[in-house]
């Protein structure tokens, strides 16, 4: 039999290759789910935004779950979550003496933004990150506006 030129290969492997490796886009609840928590192991750990949400979060199982709900929501168009971030996040943000700053929403994002990258790409996966990106500046700018001073 006649060896297969060096050609022949390279055509017949990329496409293999590439599928293996490629990310699968946000598909459902469960990778949601899996985005959320991993996100939030990260963000636990984070020495710099860590302790705002170990010292406030108590039940870090029921977090994820509404955190997933908000996420399902804000994705798929579902209405599983009913709560109101703004409010939250004022409350956070006083019960850490008014010291929630730009720095601490950036190193948020890039968690976010580092997770996603790391379990997904496509559509849903980019409009998770811009909606987070809009939300955030959104947040930030009411947490502002709510300080006393
Ligand atoms: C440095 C930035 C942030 C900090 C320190 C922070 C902190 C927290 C904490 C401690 C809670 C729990 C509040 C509670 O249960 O009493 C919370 C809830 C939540 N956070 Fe954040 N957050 C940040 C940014 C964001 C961003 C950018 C988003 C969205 C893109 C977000 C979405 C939410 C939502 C949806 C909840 C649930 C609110 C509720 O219904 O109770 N957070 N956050």
């Amino acid at each position: 039999m006649e060896k297969p030129r060096f050609s022949t290969l390279i055509i017949t492997f990329i496409p293999i290759k590439t599928k293996k490796n490629m990310k699968q886009d946000i598909k459902n609840r469960s990778d949601v789910q899996l985005l959320v928590s991993e996100f939030y192991k990260k963000v636990r750990e984070n020495k710099e935004i860590g302790s705002f949400f170990n010292n406030s979060i108590k039940n870090w199982e029921e977090h994820l779950e509404k955190l997933t709900d908000f996420w399902e929501s804000n994705l798929f168009f579902v209405s599983k979550y009913s709560g109101n971030p703004q409010k939250a996040h004022i409350a956070v943000d006083a019960q850490n003496n008014q010291q929630i700053n730009a720095e601490h929403f950036g190193i948020w994002m890039n968690l976010w933004f580092e997770t996603i990258d790391e379990y997904f790409e496509g559509e849903l996966a980019q409009r998770a990150k811009s909606n987070a990106r809009k939300m955030s500046s959104h947040l930030y700018l009411k947490i502002f506006q709510n300080r006393d001073n």
